[in-house]
């Protein structure tokens, strides 16, 4: 199954095409692979594709889209009709259709629109405000991905996560407690580039303080991690290094294209920072050269 296809909730800042060489890092004989930043969840899709664990936990602290996963995974009939009306009603309702439902949603968080609002906005880059609404407008070139392909989507991911699969709604710190030396986290925290400023990318703030302090936990606890954290476009560099202290293997690996820099017209090659735990280094035979990878081909979400 191609992993493009695999991606229900067409979120901007997915892996889902850096998830191949992502994935490259799990050892064999994994039991649960932890995603406690999961937002569209693409590493665990892809991994489950591949069987690379025998379980999944995909956590996320915004509640509408943990109730929106639990739906797909569930209830995959349930959430396609619901999102088929929403998306056949804005041909009849026309170009004030997006704003009313935003507004619905940002009065009552039903999770069917936010998916609406994400697969309907301006090239799927979600934005919130620090009251958790949702502020990013429509895109008025396209018309958001097909019912149909959302269904087909759906069903294939339910299949999926179906009956291995534990979608919890809390911060990352106690997702991840239970996890054990035979799991594995992988954690892509919002960024330090994106989590400040006025206009939030994520609905939930991260300080740099906790993450470090929830890493050097999983150390004392063995626990093997990936981290996705910040990187470089062109020169510039977002946030800092994360401390020596932690002993994990940084790497860098070329994402495309910024998007931020796609948005403004600019065309910057991304290289994003990816942290290894010295537990994790120490199971795998050898570890890859990213840098000598071109960077994967990005695309927009099918329609
Ligand atoms: C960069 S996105 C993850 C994208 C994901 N890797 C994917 O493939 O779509 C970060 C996610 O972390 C969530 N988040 C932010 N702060 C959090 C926290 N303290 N605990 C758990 N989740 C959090 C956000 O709601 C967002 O969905």
């Amino acid at each position: 199954m191609n992993p493009l296809t695999l991606q229900p909730i067409p979120y901007q800042g997915s892996k889902r095409s850096l998830a191949p060489r992502i994935c490259r890092l799990i050892p064999k004989g994994i039991d649960t692979l932890y995603e406690p930043f999961a937002g569209s969840a693409a590493i665990s899709l892809y991994a489950a594709n591949r069987n690379l664990a025998k379980r999944f936990v995909l956590g996320d602290v915004y509640p509408a889209l943990v109730s929106l996963w639990t739906l797909i995974i569930d209830d995959p009939e349930e959430i396609s009709g619901r999102y088929k009306v929403l998306w056949d009603s804005q041909f009849s309702v026309g170009p004030t259709h997006f704003n009313e439902i935003r507004a619905r949603y940002n009065a009552d968080r039903d999770p069917t629109l936010l998916l609406y609002l994400i697969a309907r906005c301006v090239k799927n880059a979600i934005r919130f405000n620090r009251h958790g609404d949702f502020t990013q407008s429509v895109d008025k070139r396209r018309n958001g991905m097909h019912p149909k392909k959302f269904t087909a989507t759906a069903h294939k991911v339910s299949a999926l996560l179906r009956g291995r699969t534990e979608v919890v709604c809390m911060d990352f710190a106690d997702c991840i407690t239970q996890a054990r030396t035979t799991d594995l986290v992988y954690m892509d925290p919002p960024y330090q580039g994106t989590t400040y400023g006025r206009d939030k990318r994520y609905a939930a703030q991260l300080e740099r303080e906790r993450l470090i302090a929830s890493l050097a936990n999983l150390n004392q606890r063995r626990v093997p991690f990936i981290l996705s954290y910040d990187g470089k476009t062109g020169d510039k560099e977002y946030g800092e290094r994360l401390p020596e202290s932690l002993k994990a293997t940084h790497l860098y690996i070329h994402a495309g294209r910024s998007s931020q820099a796609t948005l403004t017209g600019r065309s910057e090659e991304t290289l994003e920072s990816i942290y290894i735990s010295a537990d994790l280094v120490g199971k795998l035979p050898t570890l890859p050269n990213y840098e000598k990878e071109p960077a994967p081909q990005i695309e927009l979400f099918a329609q």
